[in-house]
């Protein structure tokens, strides 16, 4: 059955969620507060890199399903369920910010159709749907939960194929008409409480940053004691009860979503009571890794990083998007620049004068013109197209010949064999 839906917030989140409920057969209508995303939207125009949003992007507004408009009270007249897909960022405690959320809400309190559902679909602390039923007070409106689990990358095919849907609700009837919407994906379904939904994203997100700290320990202990973590992955992932995914060592994680809302946990766990010091342990050895790579720098140039120039191959916080938020590669370039190195980057999905760039880095248009004259290199995003450079052509563009793997992507042989010092993470 198709539905009348508002989704408040065009991000990675509520444009792949308003894109993709629209290809579901529902109508449409997404607000932003910037007008001139809204513009481009409206016109077709991806403002994001996703794989394949844009052709469902233009699928909706070519069915009329899907349209784009400024102000989240303009979106919400007609509808019957109304997301809320805005950031959640840190507030200078560690905990969730409210305030876009609770800004929203109140947007839309007062132009909501009688018997409306709100839907929590942004990343918010137990008892967020309390909050933003206080906000709207509106008796005849329910609030519900459904935390979004996409990865950035794969948002279109995470959305259309998800591991689950997590609906929580004090209303049953408002749970399955939200749960409804998603009925067609064949999805298991987990209709709960608000705050064990709100608990589930919180954990699922704690627990894969759990998985790559730890990996990233034993890749630490693989270099003290001479084993090859790739192996090592291999050989414990093989178990059913552990699994592979997330199992990769990296310069440590990132992105828009883990370091917020692993230390959102810790606070929340606090508030309740206990002391999450194995999420905070988590924390503390993520920022080690971070150390750990730009120290592996360091030593790839020579022992110093001072008046080096460094090539650093991948900035966004992951391959297959464009998003800079709390990247771990910029945590590595912000310690090589404050130990003195030059740094000069690529990235495919990073353009010129990009806006959250750290200033004082050289950003260039090819991995090999990043590696003109340089010291070293380092490799700090899986991006694909980086393991098909031929170590020979880097060799002849670089000054010197240490190369930090971080992501161990590149062909260890082909690149020690054209003459590189090669360090990857724990082999
Ligand atoms: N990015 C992810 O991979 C991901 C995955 C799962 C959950 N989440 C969660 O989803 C939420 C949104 O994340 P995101 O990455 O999509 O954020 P984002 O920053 O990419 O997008 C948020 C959008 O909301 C808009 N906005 C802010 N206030 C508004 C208002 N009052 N009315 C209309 N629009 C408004 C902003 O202009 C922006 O376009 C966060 O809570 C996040 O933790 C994100």
């Amino acid at each position: 059955m198709s539905s009348r839906i508002a989704v408040i917030g065009t991000g990675y989140v509520g444009l792949t969620t308003g894109v993709c409920l629209a290809h579901l057969g529902h109508t449409v209508t997404c607000a932003d507060i910037d007008a001139h995303k809204v513009e481009r939207l409206s016109r077709g125009e991806m403002p994001i890199v996703e794989a394949g949003l844009s052709d469902v992007l233009a699928e909706g507004l070519a069915s009329g399903r899907l349209r784009f408009v400024v102000g989240a009270a303009a979106a919400v007249a007609e509808c019957e369920i109304a997301f809320l897909c805005v950031p959640t960022p840190q507030g200078d405690d560690g905990s969730a910010d409210l305030s876009y959320i609770e800004a929203a809400a109140a947007e839309i309190a007062g132009v909501l159709p009688k018997g409306a559902i709100v839907v929590n679909k942004s990343t918010v602390p137990v008892g967020s749907t309390k909050v933003v039923e206080r906000v709207l007070q509106r008796p005849d409106a329910h609030v519900v939960s459904n935390p979004e689990f996409l990865r950035e990358g794969s948002a279109l095919n995470d959305f259309l194929h998800p591991d689950r849907v997590v609906v929580g609700a004090d209303d049953r009837a408002a749970a399955e008409r939200v749960a409804a919407l998603y009925a067609s994906l064949g999805a298991r379904t987990i209709v709960t409480d608000p705050a064990s939904a709100e608990t589930i994203k919180y954990a699922a997100n704690a627990f894969l940053a759990t998985k790559l700290s730890f990996v990233n320990a034993i890749a630490a202990i693989c270099e003290g004691v001479g084993a090859d973590i790739n192996d090592v992955v291999d050989g414990i992932g093989s178990d059913k009860r552990i699994g592979s995914a997330f199992l990769q060592p990296g310069p440590g994680w990132g992105g828009s979503c883990f370091p917020k809302d692993s230390r959102a946990l810790v606070k929340i766990a606090e508030d309740a009571g206990y002391e999450f010091d194995l999420l905070s342990g988590v924390i503390t050895v993520n920022a080690q890794q971070f150390d750990r790579v730009a120290r592996k720098v360091a030593d790839a140039a020579g022992g110093s990083l001072a008046g080096k120039t460094i090539a650093v191959w991948g900035l966004t916080f992951k391959a297959n998007t464009d998003d800079l938020r709390d990247s771990p590669s910029l945590e590595v370039v912000q310690r090589l620049l404050a130990s003195g190195a030059r740094v000069v980057a690529h990235d495919p999905t990073v353009p010129t004068h990009r806006f959250g760039v750290p200033e004082g880095v050289d950003l260039v248009g090819s991995a090999l013109d990043a590696c003109r004259n340089a010291d070293a290199l380092c490799v700090l995003t899986e991006w694909d197209a980086f393991r098909s450079v031929v170590a020979a052509d880097a060799a002849a563009a670089m000054r010197g010949r240490g190369v930090v793997d971080a992501r161990n992507l590149l062909d260890r042989g082909a690149w020690t064999a054209a003459g590189f010092a090669y360090q990857g993470i724990g082999r």
